[in-house]
């Protein structure tokens, strides 16, 4: 088939940081899933930038043993070599500026073609890059810039980080990448609630008891471990994915698609999240930390045994808050946010939890105290299923919860682009909706802050939970204050 309408413009994407774990992981077998569903254009070319003195065979056979492994699905020999093809290796130390001429030599400028500037290095490079990119000439308008978590420390690092790049860059050519708002079922949840008559009505404080959003991960800190003890879970994925998912959740329906009313709308939510006082977090936050435990039947090292994390580390490894939003949809219903490594199973979900009935006239199931739930399944499965009760058959008026279950894959069996592929063609089009907008990054960081400052504090360690688990008991007891349950749990 023919995709030249889908193609994207041509464009050179440079990746800083060529020879690290992001690109060889994640970004050059996302871009060669693109390439191999024929969505780069004939003229897209990829530029890898490291210190090393290598040649482009060197890279090549680099990429080759470890970008190549990574490639999960539509493997063929020609379509890689053909992607092989595009890509092509510069020695560049981003911190020296006598480097960038060469780089802007290597970069062509015919017509209408994007200059991808992807810079996946660690974030204290990002305002010496941008510095060296303007000096030579690399911040006109078809310049864009992709910014890889994490985005600061804190709210001033932050804010620094974001002032440096704005001296030479407009916000429009900033794409700050939260891979969660890339996932194929985040995009659905907005289908879902703004597409169908069927949940909007229902999308609000009279109907719904609870929302849980759940990320959980098997995988402990792995060799990540000196970033990893620096960062803690908070930082890692609550200031950023959860919240985002929190905010497509909870926002209004924006006018269009645009991509500033979406992110108009998304911001607002987070203004709205109730500021957490020194009270509430004690209260209304759990940090837990992994000991030694089980996976899948194996055995596992607790944090503090990892590589890299020093002895008597505070770091959290798990986090479980309650949330609140201070608006008029959404006045009083508690989002219980959660995440944690080395848990029970890798599962991403957001769980809707209606409200009861107001008069029940059946015997209904004990243990159950919710009956009508939605469950978005991010990963590993994408689904949704919508629970209820029904009567169990027979001479009884018992109810059973059951449910419908839509699967995706089953639904479309069309292929399912990963989130870094859909993300990456956004950048090279031009299309932000799916990226941070610097607002958005202040108000999340500012909504976390006073739970990092108290836990700094803190005299008291996290929570141990044992690995394979989910998480500590004071994670439950979070919840059944509310009279409620996690869902795996009910
Ligand atoms: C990253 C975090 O942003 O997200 C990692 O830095 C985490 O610690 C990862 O493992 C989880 O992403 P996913 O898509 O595998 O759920």
């Amino acid at each position: 088939m023919d995709n030249a309408n889908l193609h994207t413009p041509a464009f050179d994407m440079v990746l800083f940081g060529g020879t690290g774990d992001l690109v060889m992981r994640k970004l050059l077998p996302a871009l060669y899933q693109a390439h191999a569903a024929d969505l780069l254009h004939a003229k897209g070319r990829l530029l890898a930038l490291g210190r090393r003195d290598m040649s482009r065979d060197d890279y090549l056979a680099l990429v080759e043993s470890h970008a190549r492994c990574h490639v999960k699905e539509h493997f063929s020999d020609s379509a890689w070599q053909r992607f092989l093809a595009r890509v092509d290796y510069l020695k560049v130390d981003a911190a020296t500026p006598a480097h960038y001429p060469a780089l802007a030599a290597a970069l062509k400028n015919d017509g209408d073609r994007v200059t991808v500037c992807y810079l996946a290095t660690a974030p204290d490079l990002f305002e010496g890059i941008c510095d060296n990119l303007a000096a030579v000439g690399l911040n006109h308008d078809k310049v864009h810039v992709v910014l890889e978590k994490p985005l600061g420390h804190d709210l001033d690092s932050s804010n620094d980080i974001n002032e440096a790049v704005a001296r030479h860059f407009r916000e429009e050519q900033l794409y700050r990448i939260d891979h969660y708002l890339g996932k194929e079922s985040v995009q659905n949840l907005l289908s879902i609630r703004f597409a169908n008559a069927l949940f909007e009505p229902l999308w609000r404080r009279e109907w719904i008891h609870d929302v849980q959003i759940t990320i959980a991960e098997d995988l402990g800190v792995g060799s990540r471990g000196d970033f990893y003890d620096g960062t803690g879970a908070l930082r890692d994925m609550v200031q950023n994915h959860l919240l985002q998912l929190l905010c497509i959740v909870a926002m209004e329906p924006p006018a269009n698609l645009g991509a500033d009313a979406v992110r108009d709308e998304k911001l607002k939510v987070l203004k709205a999240l109730r500021p957490f006082t020194e009270q509430d977090v004690a209260g209304k936050t759990v940090r837990g930390q992994y000991k030694s435990g089980a996976i899948s039947g194996q055995p596992v090292v607790g944090y503090q045994q990892e590589q890299g994390i020093p002895a008597g580390s505070s770091t959290e490894t798990f986090v479980a808050i309650k949330a609140e939003i201070d608006n008029w949809r959404w006045a009083g219903v508690p989002f219980f946010l959660r995440t944690g490594k080395r848990m029970q199973e890798r599962v991403a979900e957001i769980v809707i939890n209606f409200r009861d009935v107001p008069h029940h006239l059946f015997p209904g199931p004990l243990g159950l105290n919710t009956a009508n739930r939605l469950v978005i399944r991010l990963q590993p499965e994408e689904s949704i299923r919508l629970y209820f009760l029904a009567k169990e058959p027979g001479d009884t008026q018992r109810l059973q919860p059951v449910h419908l279950n839509l699967d995706f894959h089953e639904s479309f069996k069309a292929r399912r682009a990963d989130a870094y592929e859909r993300l990456l063609l956004d950048v090279i089009r031009g299309k932000l909706a799916l990226f941070m907008r610097r607002d958005e990054l202040v108000e999340a960081w500012r909504w976390v802050e006073p739970i990092m400052d108290n836990w700094a504090r803190s005299t008291t360690p996290p929570k141990q939970y044992t690995a394979g688990t989910w998480g500590p008991a004071a994670s439950s007891a979070l919840l059944s204050r509310d009279g409620i349950s996690w869902h795996e749990e009910c």
